[in-house]
């Protein structure tokens, strides 16, 4: 049956499911908001902030954590802090802070990428074969990042026995190691681990409030506290000092209080969208492990069943020329789970037909 589309003040809303950072507050998020105690976090007596970032940090295992606006801005202070012009970066194919920065690493700190592996993960081996052999001519390999989750690798989990193994070979060679923790939430549900033990190989680490966990804005960035003494210099620099952001950071204690154990259900929902949509004959549905669902249509364009998908109800993205990416989150209602997976199945169904009949009538 086709759904009646949710309605906010008055106007026709479809489930939006591009993404996890869609989610808006919660009623209860947006009263903690309204308490928030605040200072001036430049002048770093913001006790909200504060309090959120000694809890971060507590929760990582980490020394000191530093509130940032967003995770580009924590991975990017990341890699300023771990490198300097000329140095190259060791990361997974896709990896966000490569794919999805603007170039950041180049412009601000002067470092290039070399790509490990295939599709986003990569082994102990692999970093060994990215490093440069040392010569002045040569790029300065000095950092490994690693993304778990992976997000253009559809949500997967990096093995932790990988990244300890990865973890040896960056010590041994002397690089640092950053963890674009975006979705680490989402990996410690997804493998039963602590975040601290996920957390634990890695000098640096940013965690995203404002994805699984439904919060509006912010991320933190979490290392020693010499390292976050010269992170909090570069977030100035970069214009990211925040004044009355308690306001921000309420949010995200209420949900690392509130919204970490039901990304369980995020999971489980990305998993019946995939199974229903698998029974399209001409879909490639990818393994899922966490909260994204990657689907490839080798015969139809993305943009086809992207728009497919909108006259059913549903906003998906277009993730490559024939992928497309479904991302579960806080906001998508349990009761609306089983006809938004049939009609994405249906679409999916849909633009495949076309296109078929189309070059049926065309032979
Ligand atoms: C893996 C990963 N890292 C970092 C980011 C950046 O987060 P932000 O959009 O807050 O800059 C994202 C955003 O989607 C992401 O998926």
């Amino acid at each position: 049956m086709y759904p009646a589309l949710y309605s906010v003040a008055g106007m026709a809303r479809l489930v939006d499911l591009r993404s996890d950072t869609v989610t808006r507050p919660t009623a209860a998020m947006r009263a903690a908001m309204s308490h928030a105690e605040v200072g001036d976090d430049v002048y770093r007596d913001d006790p909200t902030v504060l309090a959120l970032e000694e809890r971060t940090a507590r929760i990582l295992g980490k020394e000191a954590a530093l509130f940032v606006p967003s995770g580009s801005m924590g991975n990017q202070i990341a890699i300023l802090c771990h490198t300097q012009r000329g140095d190259e970066i060791i990361a997974g194919e896709g990896a966000h802070c490569a794919f999805y920065e603007a170039g950041a690493a180049a412009a601000w700190s002067g470092a290039q990428f070399a790509f490990a592996g295939k599709g986003g993960l990569f082994t102990a081996a692999d970093v060994i074969a990215a490093i440069k052999p040392t010569a002045y001519y040569m790029p300065r390999t000095r950092l490994v990042t690693i993304e778990n989750t992976h997000n253009r690798a559809g949500g997967r989990v990096f093995p932790q026995a990988e990244v300890l193994a990865i973890a040896d070979v960056a010590r041994a060679h002397g690089l640092a190691m950053h963890l674009d923790g975006a979705r680490l939430w989402n990996a410690s549900v997804a493998t039963g681990l602590e975040v601290s033990a996920l957390a634990a190989p890695f000098d640096t680490v940013s965690v995203c409030f404002s994805k699984g966990l439904g919060a509006p804005i912010g991320s933190a960035l979490c290392g020693t506290e010499e390292l976050i003494a010269r992170a909090l210099r570069f977030r100035k620099m970069l214009g990211g000092g925040m004044r009355q952001a308690g306001i921000l950071a309420s949010c995200a204690l209420h949900a690392l209080d509130h919204h970490r154990d039901r990304i369980a259900e995020d999971h489980a929902a990305a998993k019946h969208i995939a199974d229903t949509i698998r029974a399209v004959a001409g879909a490639h549905v990818e393994p899922v492990e966490t909260n994204i669902v990657n689907v490839d249509t080798p015969e139809v364009a993305a943009e086809v069943v992207v728009e497919a998908a909108k006259d059913r109800g549903v906003l998906i993205g277009a993730s490559g020329p024939h992928r497309v990416r479904i991302v579960t989150h806080l906001d998508l209602a349990r009761d609306d789970i089983p006809w938004t997976a049939q009609a994405l199945a249906a679409a999916v169904r849909d633009a495949i037909d076309e296109v078929r009949s189309t070059s049926r009538r065309g032979a």
